[in-house]
């Protein structure tokens, strides 16, 4: 796969691709434009995939003006300010995970900790009580078992269908309660949110709820789970974050570079337009290859090098401009806590089995079983 977006990269940088009827961008100067330039490239997806699983009232499928409004009614819950707020629960919630595993000599860190951690974190922030955590996980399960193979109509996909009409269902009943008697979690935010002088409806409501939860959920246990792994791959590197801590937020830096959770990023084209030497027509969908943007020996050197020591690091995982992963910051607190934990508890991790999910939209581990002795 790397090889082939060298190969793109160096000769067809801005491609229509036939299969997927997109445009392709594979150069980090060419996506970093895409994502900057939000007149030209919207996030209005929907109104030329009409089918597209973005809906009504989800960030991602908005344009300013509403998308900064919308987006500045949460984003006072993921300031790092208010994320620092958050360290000693995300710790708590870590110890915690850790104990299950108590004295047992195996720990699965895909299963035990990657997939655990940050479902419990944005249910906590949402507002999901515990007891109801089922169903945000057979709808992630659901998510995680489509593959590119799935055909559009096998079961998968309709356990997938099922599993959302249950979430959705259930993010309804939770907007009554928190509307009669309001908390301090995301639902009572955007109940209580006005964005362009009216409140959100509640189709609207629970779109963007469904979001944060698969945003939050998926893509955070991809980079723990891919974390784990590449200091495994990299032994010398793992002892040195492990003897100098002040490492760690470089090693994750490295991590969602070298392997990007979401390969892509979408946006439709408002106009013609010319990009690396090829010119876009309007009202086509413009897909930005992160995983090649962040491979792209033309912004990093030695890119398929995983050194946790380089120097500048404007890995383009979160995207940028005015779509930057809400997020980011609860990731890469998540993923700092999870690592210096898993560090402090065991003195030997040997890395014994690994598989993958198949999944058609993340990079991610779903067993990574390791030998451990505790510190
Ligand atoms: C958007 C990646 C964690 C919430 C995005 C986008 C990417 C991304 C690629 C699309 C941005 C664009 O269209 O330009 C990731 C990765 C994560 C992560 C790699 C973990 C390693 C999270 C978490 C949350 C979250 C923990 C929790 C709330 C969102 C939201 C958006 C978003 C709300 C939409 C932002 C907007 O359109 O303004 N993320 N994300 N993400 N992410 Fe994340």
């Amino acid at each position: 796969l790397y090889a082939w977006m060298r190969n793109a990269r160096d000769n067809t940088p801005v491609k229509f691709d036939e299969t997927s009827q997109c445009w392709k961008v594979y150069r980090y100067e060419d996506v970093h434009h895409v994502l900057t330039d939000w007149e030209t490239f919207s996030n209005d997806m929907c109104r030329i995939v009409p089918e597209h699983h973005f809906t009504r009232g989800n960030l991602s499928t908005m344009d300013p003006p509403v998308h900064k409004q919308l987006r500045g009614v949460i984003s006072q819950g993921f300031t790092p300010r208010t994320l620092a707020q958050l360290a000693p629960r995300i710790e708590e919630l870590v110890k915690e995970l850790l104990d299950e595993v108590g004295d047992r000599n195996e720990i699965d860190i895909a299963r035990d900790l990657s997939y655990q951690l940050p479902l419990n974190v944005i249910s906590e922030l949402i507002g999901v009580p515990r007891e109801d955590r089922g169903i945000l996980q057979r709808t992630a399960d659901a998510q995680l078992a489509l593959t590119c193979e799935n055909p559009a109509d096998s079961d998968f996909v309709v356990q997938v269908q099922k599993a959302m009409e249950e979430l959705q269902a259930y993010i309804k009943d939770l907007i009554s309660v928190r509307r009669a008697a309001p908390r301090d979690d995301l639902i009572s935010k955007l109940v209580t949110a006005r964005v362009e002088d009216r409140a959100l409806d509640e189709e609207e409501i629970v779109n963007f709820t469904v979001l944060l939860l698969l945003a939050g959920h998926l893509t955070t246990m991809s980079l723990l789970g891919n974390m784990m792994l590449t200091l495994s791959e990299h032994p010398d590197q793992l002892a040195e974050v492990r003897a100098d801590r002040s490492l760690v937020p470089n090693a994750i830096e490295e991590v969602l570079r070298y392997r990007t959770p979401v390969p892509e990023g979408g946006r439709v084209t408002n106009r013609d337009v010319e990009l690396g030497g090829t010119v876009i027509p309007a009202n086509k969908m413009v897909l930005c290859s992160l995983i090649s943007a962040n491979r792209d020996e033309r912004e990093f050197p030695s890119p398929d090098t995983f050194d946790i020591r380089r120097g500048s690091n404007p890995q383009l995982a979160f995207t940028t401009g005015i779509h930057y992963c809400l997020g980011a910051h609860l990731a890469r607190l998540e993923a700092k806590i999870a690592l210096n934990a898993v560090l402090d508890r065991y003195a030997q991790l040997n890395l014994t089995e690994i598989a993958w999910y198949q999944s058609h939209s993340l990079c991610n581990p779903k067993h990574l079983t390791f030998d451990v002795q505790r510190a």
